[in-house]
């Protein structure tokens, strides 16, 4: 982050611009695609805001898929494996802030665009669950959605059913439509048991309550959601028949929503000033952690409903609520000691090893430091006293020292020299913060690189976790990932919690997983920037490994999102001695290539679309990356923007500039309907 800032110069707005886009989608795709956020919720407020402010100086450069205009904002976007349903209102998200001085922005604008000498404010619980909503016809639940995209969400309605406190019928006078809005939750005590039981079985443990309800609530099996034991809390509407029935204010409608049957937050709080509205916030945070959900801040409303009309929303949020996010909690604790741990490209990262501490909701007792630069910026030492966080309620993280309750008896922490796990020195690269173990055998490395390759975003081999692959490596059995390929059960049967059904379930997973396509092969071989996306982007355009690692770094950069520098390291990498031998291995034991992918059958058999350049805009009945797959089984190319060297625009509902620049350009625009045909 640090090097971004000092060499970028402030004139180059536009360049920032870019910047931030691209680090924003990919904090988005580690929080959605992978569940691994590396930064904090108020570190990615922090780039959103600054790309909000600066697009506001600049909106000759907004451009319509920036992440500022997308509706999902952090809550994402539809998933695949339920229906796709379209919401009758749009579900936006709401804009945060973290100061009273904006609270008071906020009240003296609404003043400003309403000439009313009071705006009454209702102040609730910002519950951190995830959205939902659910249609009620003639008082009948027939159908809930999550928000998905904001326009189009997962159909989840059997999975909602299995909540207890969300009534199948309403009661009492409810209107003939509804559809309400509302987060659907875990209970924290709830949250508690169920990692208890997850660490128990060895299964990874949900981060924090909303991903807890989010992964419960994409639960295929119903059976499951029953079992996690998920609420609701409703706070608003989409839909509402007849309209003359609406209540008047947001009091009153979430006091007749609690009357149809629905749950509902408790206590809401009044205000008509900004300073009121700070001491229901204070209240409120007062009380927070004694609510049955994890409530991260506080929504304020015009309570006044006929002014919501009045006010609007800007393409992502209405501007007549806001959200106030309290402070991170803290905790006081020692700084026993600092390990490293050993990364799968060598990287040292020192870890904290604390004293165990209660903060924000669960017990904390290591936190990663990152690296040296970082423990010299917070002058950590080892005996420290320091505050502990978790970042956005998630991640621990050392948040400083206090260095007040020195004593003298702290000591520096100091980088090894030597690999912790075995023994090379190690090194630093100019320009880089991190420090390597320059052995490509260390078996830290190798067991990281096996994990890796093995994990859910690669090749997908269930039963090769953690445990099994220190197993494995600690046996002799495993020096690389081609080694995976050779193991047979007179190898695995001696050793321990090994038994016949594990080793044939193992075994078999491993097979299988030679006829993984190749971008999974991509993402999990480690090639350097190479992630999910980019071996997705790479195995589409090079359809094998072999044209792939033959590629020049020029033919590398003329692939759409590739850049220099990833072309550079891509180009390098296949030409490592090391890599080729594995790479000639990992052939002879008979994984895929990519000669095996439909896409490659389909384009060397000549297909219809062969030689045309397809861009993709606005909302589609079916996934965008359904519609590109299907262009690329017909020997299409994808590309992410509108160019004179595209042949086809597919234009769904809403389609915005993409779809003015088509048409000043001449290029073809077909709907889906057209599509379809086309495609047959
Ligand atoms: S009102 C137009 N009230 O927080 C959106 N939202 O971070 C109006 N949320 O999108 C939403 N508690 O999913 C509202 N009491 C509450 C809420 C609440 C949680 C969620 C909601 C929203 C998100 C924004």
């Amino acid at each position: 982050m640090t090097t971004e800032e000092i060499f970028f110069p402030e004139s180059s707005d536009q360049r920032r611009i870019e910047e931030l886009r691209r680090r924003i989608a990919h904090h988005d795709r580690l929080y959605y695609d992978q569940a691994k956020p590396e930064i904090t919720d108020r570190e990615y407020d922090a780039l959103y805001r600054e790309l909000v402010d600066l697009e506001r100086a600049h909106p000759e450069l907004v451009v319509a898929d920036s992440p500022t205009m997308r509706v999902g904002g952090k809550h994402g976007r539809p998933q695949g494996a339920f229906e796709q349903v379209r919401h009758l209102v749009p579900m936006q998200s709401l804009d945060n802030t973290y100061s009273a001085e904006e609270i008071g922005e906020f009240v003296a604008r609404l003043h400003r665009l309403i000439p009313e000498k009071e705006i009454p404010l209702t102040i609730e619980p910002k519950v951190d669950g995830v959205a939902i909503a659910l249609l009620y016809e003639k008082g009948r639940l027939v159908r809930a959605a999550t928000r998905g995209d904001g326009t189009t969400g997962d159909e989840v309605t059997r999975n909602i059913r299995t909540i207890h406190s969300i009534p199948p019928t309403l009661h009492g006078d409810f209107p003939a439509v509804l559809e309400a809005r509302g987060e659907i939750y875990l209970p924290r005590e709830t949250f508690a048991r169920i990692n208890a039981e997850r660490d128990e079985q060895g299964l990874p443990v949900f981060a924090n309550p909303r991903n807890a309800a989010a992964g419960s609530l994409k639960q295929l099996d119903p059976n499951i959601v029953a079992e996690r034991g998920l609420s609701g809390v409703f706070y608003g509407f989409g839909g509402y028949e007849p309209r003359e029935r609406l209540p008047s204010t947001q009091q009153a409608l979430v006091e007749f929503l609690q009357s149809w049957g629905l749950p509902t937050n408790q206590k809401l709080w009044t205000a008509k000033t900004a300073a009121e509205v700070m001491s229901a916030i204070t209240e409120l945070g007062e009380i927070r952690h004694g609510l049955p959900f994890e409530t991260d801040g506080a929504v304020i409303k015009v309570d006044q409903l006929v002014l919501h009309q009045q006010l609007g929303s800007t393409s992502k949020a209405p501007r007549w609520a806001i959200a106030y996010k309290y402070e991170p909690e803290q905790a006081r604790t020692r700084l026993l000691d600092i390990s490293v741990q050993v990364g799968r490209s060598g990287v040292l990262t020192p870890v904290a090893e604390l004293e165990p501490v209660f903060v924000a909701g669960s017990t904390v007792a290591r936190a990663t430091l990152h690296n040296e630069e970082e423990i010299a910026r917070k002058d950590l030492r080892i005996g420290d006293w320091v505050l502990v966080e978790k970042a956005g309620d998630v991640i621990p993280a050392v948040a400083s020292v206090l260095v007040a309750e020195r004593n003298g008896s702290e000591r520096p922490f100091v980088m090894p020299s030597h690999c912790p796990d075995c023994g090379a020195p190690v090194s630093r690269f100019e320009g880089e913060v991190a420090v390597r173990c320059g052995n490509p055998g260390c078996p830290a490395q190798v067991r990281r690189r096996i994990e890796y390759f093995a994990s859910r975003n690669a090749m997908d081999i269930a039963g090769l976790g953690e445990a099994v692959v220190a197993q494995l490596t600690d046996a002799g059995l495993l020096r690389d990932i081609s080694d995976l390929y050779t193991l047979t059960a007179a190898q695995l049967l001696p050793l321990e919690r090994m038994g016949v059904k594990s080793v044939e379930n193992l075994l078999s997973a491993i097979s299988e997983s030679r006829e993984r396509p190749l971008w999974r092969l991509l993402a999990g071989l480690g090639i350097p920037h190479v992630g999910v996306t980019a071996a997705r982007t790479l195995a589409s355009a090079f359809l094998t490994l072999d044209r792939l690692a033959d590629a020049s770094v020029e033919q590398l950069c003329d692939v759409n999102e590739i850049g220099g520098i990833m072309a550079g390291a891509i180009h390098a990498w296949f030409r490592d001695p090391v890599v080729m031998e594995l790479i000639e291995k990992l052939r002879s034991r008979g994984l895929n290539f990519g000669a095996r992918d439909p896409l490659e059958s389909a384009t060397s058999s000549g297909s219809k679309l062969l030689g045309t350049t397809w861009v993709l805009t606005g909302t589609l009945t079916i996934l965008r990356e359904e519609a590109a797959d299907m262009i690329r089984l017909q020997g299409g190319k994808v590309s992410g923007s509108v160019s004179a060297k595209t042949t086809y625009l597919l234009a769904g509902e809403e389609a915005g500039s993409k779809l003015e620049k088509a048409q000043k350009l001449g290029v073809k625009v077909l709907n889906e309907e057209a599509f379809r045909h086309l495609i047959g």
